[in-house]
């Protein structure tokens, strides 16, 4: 059966699941002091309908801001993209959405206070229902938490990455670049590659970090028969992951998490592996050590990254890394900052030739591909790619930008 429950808990945290909202089942199922909630904070949404239209959620959303206190946090949980189970209906009025509309109307929202302070939604995490994947293979659970902040709180960083670097048409322009599911160098080419030397195990435990649209994930998780956990901080590329996610019968779980605040318990993961996102970090060896104590005994990390060759970068190059946000390490101190993280058997390469042909190659296959790219984006989409590829064959040619592949084993 659907879920039928709203629960409304007085207090800090309001917990929500309305997946088939019908009005009348809420009035039954839902207890009195929360049904009272309800009627006291207005039921307009409650009474026209037998489901929740688009303009009912965002009206809930809104008043969902307005009863929890500042700090305080909100949990909601829905069924996305199409039914859970296979039993059939007659009727079936729910309205599968996917959870990019949740994560929209939940983003937006704003509230006032009586002297005139804003306030928002914070997203601490967005996630698959883990007993889903790993039971049923069935990524269409999701569930949010959301926190209640004064709008000017810093989430700098996050707003950075979805509205800057990773805006969901950079996104899909990136892609056509990489291939499908990828936003890094080399797309499946090198996944499978760097993959291969893991030697993945059924059953094997596989963190990605900086999981982007999931493209590896799927691919571990499929080839492999292992369980990846994707983290990423922009909320775009997980849910495109997401999205991306439904009617493939692997366990990969999704969640938006940043990885320098993010915990788990020691000795959870066979694998961490990341592709080019650690350039975002600016504390790589507190990473490092989390990575070390999240790890098995055994247990592999691998990571491709960009690098800067070592001493001091021409001015053109410290721009471009001022301006991404990057920080960049020669190859050789990365693999140290590895070993001094508690790392073995640690091996770093210098893959800046590979890193070329791949440039190469793209930006062939982009050229090549113009109308149909200009038709899908836009003529400034398509110069903004070719213009950003010739720049790093520039730097990349003469050995100033530098590209490195890590492996390294926790004893
Ligand atoms: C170049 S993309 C690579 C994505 C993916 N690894 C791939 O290969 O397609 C870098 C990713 O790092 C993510 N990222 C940056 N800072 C992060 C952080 N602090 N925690 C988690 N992910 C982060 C970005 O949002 C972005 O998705």
């Amino acid at each position: 059966m659907s879920i039928n429950i709203m629960l409304f808990f007085p207090g800090p945290f309001i917990f929500a699941m309305a997946s088939t909202v019908y009005f009348k089942t809420i009035m039954r199922n839902a207890s009195k002091s929360s049904f009272t909630r309800l009627c006291s904070s207005g039921t307009i949404y409650m009474q026209h309908s037998s489901t929740l239209f688009d303009f009912v959620v965002e009206n809930l959303v809104e008043r969902m801001v307005k009863w929890v206190k500042v700090g305080g946090f909100i949990f909601f949980r829905e069924s996305c993209f199409h039914q859970s189970g296979d039993s059939k209906r007659k009727y079936n009025p729910t309205h599968y959405r996917e959870p990019r509309f949740y994560t929209k109307v939940f983003k937006e929202c704003h509230s006032f206070d009586g002297s005139g302070n804003s306030f928002e939604l914070s997203l601490i995490g967005c996630k698959c229902i883990s007993a889903y994947v790993k039971n049923k293979k069935n990524q269409n659970q999701i569930c949010w938490t959301w926190q209640k902040v004064s709008s000017h709180d810093d989430k700098g960083f996050q707003r950075f990455l979805d509205n800057v670097q990773y805006k969901s048409n950079g996104i899909l322009r990136y892609e056509r670049v990489f291939g499908q599911g990828f936003v890094s160098t080399g797309g499946m080419e090198t996944t499978k590659e760097f993959v291969e030397k893991l030697d993945l195990k059924p059953g094997q435990k596989v963190l990605d970090v900086g999981c982007g649209i999931g493209g590896g994930d799927f691919y571990m998780a499929e080839k492999f028969d292992v369980d990846v956990v994707g983290i990423d901080l922009s909320i775009n590329m997980i849910s495109f992951a997401l999205e991306r996610a439904i009617g493939l019968e692997c366990s990969v779980e999704f969640e938006v998490a940043d990885c320098t605040t993010k915990t788990y318990p020691d000795n959870t993961f066979d694998v961490v592996y990341s592709r080019d996102t650690i350039l975002h970090i600016q504390d790589k060896p507190a990473l490092f050590r989390s990575f070390f104590k999240w790890l098995k005994p055994g247990g592999k990390v691998l990571i491709s990254d960009y690098c800067k060759s070592a001493g001091t970068p021409s001015p053109e190059f410290a721009e471009y890394i001022k301006q991404r946000g990057y920080d960049l390490h020669d190859v050789k101190a990365y693999g140290q900052m590895l070993r001094d993280a508690g790392f073995d058997e640690v091996i770093a390469e210098d893959r800046t030739d590979q890193f070329n042909q791949v440039l190469k190659r793209e930006l062939i296959a982009i050229e090549k591909e113009k109308d149909e790219f200009i038709q899908d984006f836009s003529e400034e989409d398509y110069n903004d790619i070719v213009g950003g590829w010739k720049a790093k064959l520039i730097r990349s040619s003469s050995g100033e930008q530098r590209w490195g592949l890590f492996i390294a084993k926790k004893k």
